[in-house]
């Protein structure tokens, strides 16, 4: 060992059990350092002739949680982390791994090549490689179908979920639980009496289980794997397992993962890993910013967003009041909400009396004065800046000081907004996307005059309630919505040179979008924004929305649709595109795919490149985060300003500049260095 390595693995005696501790927080990652020190102290205990058996646990907050994802990419550092693994795994001493906390990729492969395994109830046990565009590469995908068998070990590689410490003693992934305060004397204890039992080394024990699972979990999933390689390449793994020699497996694992490390889909999956843990860091926030408390919430409007919005709140037991203007409203908000977690409940997401207890949390009222004792007020009525500005006003005299007043605005200026109040440091933006209950964005809007303190409060909540919070400018849409903008705009202009809604929206579903722009407006509603004025008809919209074809809920919209919602291409819908292109006198060409691609995704990279340099957007990387969680841009394309790097940005900028854009300089400065974001 170097002078400078840091000392992350210690070992200590008990008798004649050795006890090898690791402690790199904060989630005891392989790191480098780690790999030596397990390496040094493996090789000790293994020469000391007093020590009978050997047990590995960690001190901290948790197991091993996995290799250590800062290093993937970077050279090589340290021993070869399947070395040290087999060095343990071959051990002439029994070795006995403690789990508490996490025990994720790395971490469970290392606990796999212990010969027996005890956690603590509380523990969770996984291989989540998937969700890093990854696969076990250290014996997991090997090792797993020797202890749990092909069912369990395709599931779990190919999903990535991790087991609760009960279900995986009852799969034989853990040996013995232990106490929830006594795992480290309950391992030595456990490690003592297998003395005489002996190692039981993994590799020695035979694959079990029916491989006809693999192809269940691939028909299963088709959908949620659509254009992700890491699921495919974990089940090709594990069937490889049960047909090959374990140290040809092993081979075959190892030429899977690095495909997949080398790939772009992990590095994009890679990236939006950390870049999720940086969004919740706002820059230029005070060291010694304290939050304020939030015990109760108030939500004005029980629509779908106030109600969606409500439910977040009320599932982590944080009372909400609710405020509507007439009973019918405010009965119907309190309905759905009641028929949301019934249906829930019918699903075994939550149990019947936690319904009511959530339920029961819930204070409907039609008075605004019943928010007087509220420390985070939420307003979603709807887009309006005079109602949102009375509203506001009234708050400004009913709210208790401190409070927070949050607009669940889409558009709106928050700094306008504040203007209605004495008190514009307590005022922001919260702005959920629909359904409110289930989309995992939050974006934060920041004013000019937000107080540090209540901005951080606010994003604080977002985590506490699973959000994935964004800090915003003040602009108009804010980070998505605004990027969203020149891609409907360029959207249109297609239809009318000649493309079908049916093409784009393929397109960007090829291109792994869940939907696209069309589907989405009809989703939407097509008349969301329209004037509403059935004879003033200036562009294709305005001639859907004349005609009622307001989307899905009008069965009608840029697609036709049946009774059960399921589109069609619109014949009128291609007439009416025609006269247009008629009366406009574009002659119709034929569009390709790649134009489209031009035309619509690159402009928004376009765009995020301007939020970024107004500063409307902390970092590239939020504006990925954005795209992911608000509107299903493909994780394995790392969101918009990610994938700019993989597409190339010197090549944005000649198709952005040969169709006629204007370039952001960022982005140009960009394509000049040839470099990503
Ligand atoms: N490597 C490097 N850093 C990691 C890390 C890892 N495996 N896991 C977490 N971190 C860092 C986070 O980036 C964060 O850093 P920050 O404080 O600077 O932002 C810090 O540790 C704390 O992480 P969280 O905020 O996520 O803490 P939580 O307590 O909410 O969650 C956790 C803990 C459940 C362990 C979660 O961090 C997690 O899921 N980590 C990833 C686990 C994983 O994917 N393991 C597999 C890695 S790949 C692998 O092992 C390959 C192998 O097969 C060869």
């Amino acid at each position: 060992m170097s002078d400078e390595t840091p000392v992350s693995v210690t070992m200590q005696k008990d008798g004649d059990v050795a006890v090898v501790i690791v402690n790199n927080p904060p989630v005891n990652a392989l790191s480098w350092h780690v790999r030596q020190g397990l390496k040094d102290n493996f090789e000790a205990a293994l020469a000391d002739g007093g020590v009978k058996a050997i047990v590995l646990r960690c001190d901290g907050a948790t197991f091993i949680a996995g290799a250590d994802i800062s290093e993937f990419g970077k050279p090589p550092r340290g021993p070869d982390f399947n070395a040290v693994l087999n060095m343990i795994e071959a051990s002439s001493k029994p070795v006995v791994a403690a789990i508490h906390g996490t025990a994720l990729g790395g971490g469970l492969e290392t606990a796999l090549v212990c010969h027996y395994r005890v956690a603590v109830p509380s523990a969770k046990l996984g291989v989540p490689e998937v969700k890093l565009g990854l696969l076990p590469g250290a014996g997991g995908t090997q090792r797993l179908p020797r202890v749990v068998g092909v069912e369990a070990a395709a599931t779990m590689t190919s999903l990535g979920d991790p087991l609760p410490a009960a279900k995986a003693k009852d799969l034989g992934l853990v040996d013995e639980l232990a106490g929830e305060d006594s795992l480290a004397a309950d391992a030595i204890a456990y490690a003592r009496a297998k003395i005489a039992d002996g190692p039981r080394p993994t590799r020695n024990r035979a694959v079990f289980g029916d491989v006809a699972v693999i192809e269940q979990l691939k028909t299963a999933n088709a959908k949620r794997w659509r254009g992700f390689e890491a699921p495919y390449a974990n089940l090709a793994c594990v069937e490889a397992a049960t047909r090959l020699p374990f140290d040809e497996g092993l081979a075959f694992e190892r030429e899977q993962f690095m495909k997949l490390m080398f790939g772009s889909q992990s590095a994009a999956q890679r990236h939006i890993f950390f870049a999720e843990r940086q969004a919740a860091k706002i820059d230029g926030l005070p060291k010694n910013t304290q939050l304020r408390d939030i015990r109760k919430v108030g939500v004005i409007g029980a629509g779908t967003m106030g109600g969606g919005i409500s439910m977040n709140f009320l599932q982590k037991g944080i009372p909400v009041t609710i405020v509507e203007m007439q009973q019918e409203a405010l009965d119907r908000g309190v309905g759905v909400i009641r028929k949301n977690y019934d249906a829930s409940a019918a699903k075994g997401r939550f149990k019947p009396e936690q319904v009511d207890q959530m339920m029961g949390i819930l204070t409907p009222t039609l008075n605004l004065d019943d928010l007087a004792d509220c420390d985070l007020i939420i307003e979603a009525v709807y887009e309006d800046m005079g109602v949102k500005k009375d509203i506001f006003g009234k708050l400004d005299t009913i709210a208790k000081p401190g409070a927070i007043l949050a607009s669940n605005t889409s558009y709106l200026d928050v700094d306008e907004i504040a203007t209605a109040t004495s008190r514009p440091g307590d005022v922001l933006g919260m702005h959920f996307f629909s359904p409110a209950n289930v989309m995992k964005l939050l974006e934060v809007v920041r004013g000019d005059k937000t107080a540090p303190d209540a901005l951080a409060t606010a994003m604080a909540i977002g985590k506490k309630i699973g959000k994935v919070a964004v800090v915003a400018g003040v602009c108009d849409g804010f980070i998505g919505n605004r990027m969203l903008k020149p891609r409907q705009v360029e959207a249109m202009k297609l239809l009318m040179e000649g493309a079908t809604p049916a093409q784009v929206d393929k397109v960007h579903v090829e291109f792994g979008m869940p939907m696209g722009p069309f589907q989405m407006s009809d989703l939407a509603g097509v008349d969301i924004g329209w004037h509403r004025d059935p004879n003033r008809i200036e562009s294709i919209r305005d001639a859907l929305c004349a005609e009622g074809r307001w989307g899905q809920k009008k069965q009608a919209g840029f697609y036709d649709y049946d009774e059960k919602r399921n589109p069609s291409e619109s014949a009128r819908v291609a007439e009416l595109i025609e006269q247009f292109r008629a009366k406009a006198g574009v002659e119709k060409r034929e569009i390709t795919d790649q134009e489209i691609i031009e035309r619509t995704l690159y402009p928004m990279v376009n765009e995020g490149a301007l939020i970024l340099t107004e500063g409307k957007a902390q970092r590239a990387s939020d504006i990925d985060v954005v795209w992911i969680y608000g509107y299903g841009w493909p994780v394995y394309r790392g969101g918009p300003m990610f994938w700019a790097g993989l597409e190339g940005t010197d090549k944005i900028v000649a198709a952005l500049e040969k169709h006629g854009f204007e370039v952001a300089p960022l982005l140009k400065e960009k394509a000049e260095a040839k470099t990503g974001f």
